[in-house]
C-alpha cells in the first residue's frame, strides 16, 4: 500500500516536472524576437557572405529568424514583406532589390505597427516609414574605385578610355557607384567613359557582356578602340569580364586595368595572379550589428538613421597578405 502511494507521488512530481519544463521552454519562446528578413538572392559571392552573417548571427542572438529569398525579383520581396506582417513578427528587415516601388508596403508595415530596417541598400521612400538603414556608402566607394584610377593614369594628355559594368538597373550601389565614379573621373579630362553596360552583378554576365563590348566598341572613325579600363561596379562581374578578355587574346590586369568593389576572397587570387588590379571593400558581415539594432527597436529605442561600416582599398601589392586575413 505504502509503495503504491509512493509510486502516485513519483508520477505526480514527474508530471508537474515536465508541465514546468514545457511552461519554461514556452517563456523562452516567447521572449524571442522574431525577424523577417527578405534577401535579394544568391547573386554573388558577397550576398553569399552577407546572407551566412545574418543567419549566424541570429543563431547566436537567439533571434527567430524567418528568412527569406526573393531571387532577385521585387514582387517576391514585396510578397515575403507581406507574409511576414501577416504573421506578425515583431521587426521586418530587406536588402531592397532597386530603389523605387516600396511606399505600399512600408506603409503597410507602419500600419501594422511593425518597425522595419533596411539592410545593404537604401530605398527612394519617407525616411519615417523605415527605423533605420544599415549598410555600405555607395558613392564613397565609386569615388575610391575612380580615385585608384586617377592615379594610375597621371599623363594629362594621354586620353584613357574606360568601360564600366554595371549592376542591376535600379539598384542602390549600380546608381551610386556610377555616381561617385563619374563625379571624380569628370574631374580630369583625359578620362573617357566609352561604354557603360549593366551585368546584374553577376559572374555569367560580367563575361557575356565584356565579351560583347571588346567585340564592338567602335572609336568613331570605325576601327576597335583601345580600352584602357574596366571600372565593374562588383567583383563576380569583373572574374567574368576577366574570362572574356582573356578569351580575346589580351592580358587583364595588364592590357586592360581592372579594378572592382566587394573584395571577396575570389578577387584576392585574381590580384595575386596579376589579373585584377584592385578591389575597393564593400563589408558584407553585417549580421552582428543588425541583430543589435532589431534588439534595440524591439526595446523602443532610436537606432542610426544610416549606419555606414568601415571599408578599405586593396591592390595587387597588398592582396597577398590581406587574403590571410579575410573572412569571406
Ligand atoms: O548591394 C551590394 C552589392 O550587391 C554587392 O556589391 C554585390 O556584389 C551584390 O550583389
Amino acid at each position: 500500500m505504502a509503495s503504491s502511494r509512493l509510486s502516485i507521488t513519483i508520477i505526480i512530481a514527474t508530471l508537474a516536472a515536465i508541465a514546468m519544463a514545457g511552461c519554461a521552454r514556452k517563456q523562452d519562446d516567447d521572449q524571442r524576437i522574431v525577424l523577417g528578413f527578405s534577401q535579394i538572392g544568391s547573386e554573388s559571392a558577397w550576398r553569399l557572405a552577407n546572407t551566412e552573417s545574418i543567419k549566424s548571427a541570429a543563431a547566436t542572438s537567439n533571434i527567430d529568424l524567418r528568412f527569406s529569398d526573393a531571387q532577385q525579383k521585387q514582387e517576391n520581396q514585396i510578397a515575403a514583406i507581406r507574409g511576414f506582417i501577416a504573421d506578425k513578427v515583431d521587426v521586418i528587415a530587406f536588402a531592397p532589390v532597386v530603389t523605387t516601388g516600396w511606399d505600399a508596403v512600408l506603409l503597410e508595415a507602419k500600419a501594422a505597427g511593425i518597425p522595419v530596417i533596411l539592410t545593404d541598400r537604401a530605398v527612394s521612400a519617407d525616411a519615417s516609414l523605415y527605423a533605420g538603414f544599415l549598410g555600405s556608402d555607395f558613392v564613397e566607394e565609386g569615388r575610391k574605385a575612380a580615385r585608384w584610377v586617377v592615379d594610375q593614369f597621371p599623363d594629362p594628355k594621354s586620353t584613357v578610355n574606360i568601360v564600366q559594368l554595371q549592376g542591376t538597373a535600379g539598384a542602390a550601389p549600380a546608381q551610386d557607384r556610377q555616381k561617385g565614379f563619374e563625379e571624380i573621373i569628370g574631374q580630369h579630362a583625359q578620362f573617357r567613359i566609352i561604354r557603360s553596360e549593366t551585368a546584374d552583378f553577376e559572374r555569367a554576365q560580367g563575361e557575356a557582356v565584356m565579351a560583347r563590348v571588346l567585340a564592338d566598341t567602335k572609336t568613331p572613325a570605325g576601327s576597335k578602340a583601345q580600352i584602357h579600363v574596366l571600372f565593374a561596379h562588383n567583383d563576380d562581374m569583373a572574374l567574368g569580364a576577366i574570362k572574356a578578355i582573356e578569351a580575346a587574346g589580351l592580358r587583364p590586369g595588364k592590357d586592360i586595368r581592372i579594378v572592382s568593389i566587394d573584395a571577396v576572397r575570389a578577387a584576392f587570387e585574381a590580384m595575386i595572379a596579376g589579373k585584377l588590379n584592385a578591389t575597393v571593400e564593400c563589408n558584407p558581415l553585417m549580421g552582428p550589428q543588425l541583430m543589435t539594432s532589431v534588439t534595440e527597436v524591439v526595446s523602443g529605442r532610436p537606432i542610426a538613421r544610416r549606419h555606414f561600416v568601415d571599408e578599405a582599398v586593396f591592390t595587387q601589392d597588398t592582396a597577398r597578405q590581406a587574403i590571410q586575413t579575410r573572412k569571406y
